[in-house]
């Protein structure tokens, strides 16, 4: 090849992203044993007068955390599920459930306020969450307790997708998971107490839970 002749080198097309599928089976991800176990974790926590509390959850058409939290002892007709995605399919078997998004619910459910003892946001996004899908769970976090949605010793279950645990490491989306729920607790009231228990699980997956204090 002569010196002017040089072959250009053009670069590589990056491949693209594969997209994510956006539905959750929920009937095969009933049998997974790390959402079996996040939901007993969760439901041996609730002792007499938790089950006695309202309860915000985010589940699928399988109803696994519905019925994990019944077996517990919550009435039916106190665990609210927001989920648009799934709604025809979740509202035929469950009455309080709403289509909408977690967000968009609890800007319309502040009649809730001081009488949640238990939550869990079993979100399938990172921390930060995607502008194109419009889901944020720091934004969701913080409204959860900006609204005061707690009540007086509530128990807060929060699942994450990690960002890329290869390249960020699972540390810094643990920490700031832990970061934004004890700062949000905190300005409006609360103390957030991690509870032993946190477990990254698919290599892509983080659940932690809390116990959310009034503080007096
Ligand atoms: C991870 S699944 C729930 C699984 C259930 N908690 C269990 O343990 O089997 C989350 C469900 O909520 C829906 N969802 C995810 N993010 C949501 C949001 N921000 N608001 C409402 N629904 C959401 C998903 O489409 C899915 O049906």
């Amino acid at each position: 090849m002569s010196f002017f002749k040089q072959k250009v080198v053009t670069k590589p097309t990056k491949k693209k992203a594969k997209s994510k599928k956006e539905n959750y089976d929920g009937k095969k991800h009933s049998k997974d044993e790390n959402k079996l176990w996040a939901n007993n974790f969760l439901a041996d926590l609730c002792y007499s007068e938790r089950v006695k509390g309202q309860a915000i959850i985010l589940d699928s058409e399988a109803l696994l955390t519905t019925k994990t939290l019944v077996r517990a002892g919550f009435k039916r007709a106190n665990i609210h599920i927001p989920n648009p995605f799934v709604y025809e399919e979740i509202k035929r078997k469950h009455r309080n459930t709403y289509n909408c998004l977690l967000s968009e619910f609890l800007d319309n459910h502040k009649h809730l306020a001081g009488k949640v003892s238990l939550a869990f946001l079993d979100f399938m996004d990172t921390l930060h969450g995607s502008e194109t899908k419009d889901r944020h769970p720091d934004d969701d976090i913080k409204k959860f307790f900006s609204d005061k949605y707690p009540n007086d010793d509530c128990v807060l279950g929060i699942t994450i997708s990690l960002r890329n645990p290869k390249t960020n490491g699972v540390g810094a989306d643990v920490n700031n998971l832990n970061y934004i729920v004890s700062r949000f607790a905190y300005e409006n009231g609360y103390h957030a107490v991690c509870l032993p228990g946190g477990k990254g699980y698919k290599g892509g997956m983080f659940f932690s839970a809390y116990r959310i204090i009034k503080a007096h």
